[in-house]
């Protein structure tokens, strides 16, 4: 069981912040999602369904342009924090989807991240344990 600092229990809450935001109508899997940037500040996305399922966004990602779209293209994500309510509206485990690893490992190659296991603990993990072998900009040359 990992420990929160004050700093990443604050991202957590923004992460579970977003979380009742969520436009899920289709899964019932409500996601909320925070990233604290190298500069320090915070922000949050929740997942967007939609009825033609693939077109459907998740919170990690939705966080992570709201972060570029405030400091812009040289944003670096210091951690990410995510946190979900399953369909009976209770707290689950979330691990971030592969397609959001990738993501975030675009903007943060040592960012941590916070999430709860399956078993309901609490974990933080370095993006590249996450996503190890990851395609990277070095794989286009
Ligand atoms: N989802 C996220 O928002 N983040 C993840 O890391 C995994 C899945 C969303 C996508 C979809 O809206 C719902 O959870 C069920 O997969």
């Amino acid at each position: 069981m990992d420990t929160l600092s004050a700093k990443d229990r604050n991202l957590l809450d923004a992460a579970e912040a977003a979380r009742p935001k969520a436009y899920a109508p289709y899964s019932f899997f409500h996601v909320g999602a925070a990233v604290r940037t190298r500069k320090g500040d915070v922000y949050a996305g929740c997942n967007v369904e939609n009825i033609s399922y693939p077109v459907g966004i998740c919170a990690e990602r939705n966080a992570i342009a709201a972060a570029v779209l405030a400091e812009g293209s040289k944003m670096e994500i210091a951690a990410i924090a995510v946190a979900a309510y399953g369909k009976d509206g209770q707290s689950v485990g979330i691990t971030p989807c592969g397609a959001c690893r990738q993501a975030i490992m675009e903007f943060g190659q040592q960012a941590r991240v916070i999430f709860t296991g399956n078993k309901g603990e609490l974990r933080i993990e370095s993006i590249d344990k996450l996503l190890p072998d990851s395609f990277t900009f070095q794989s286009l040359t």
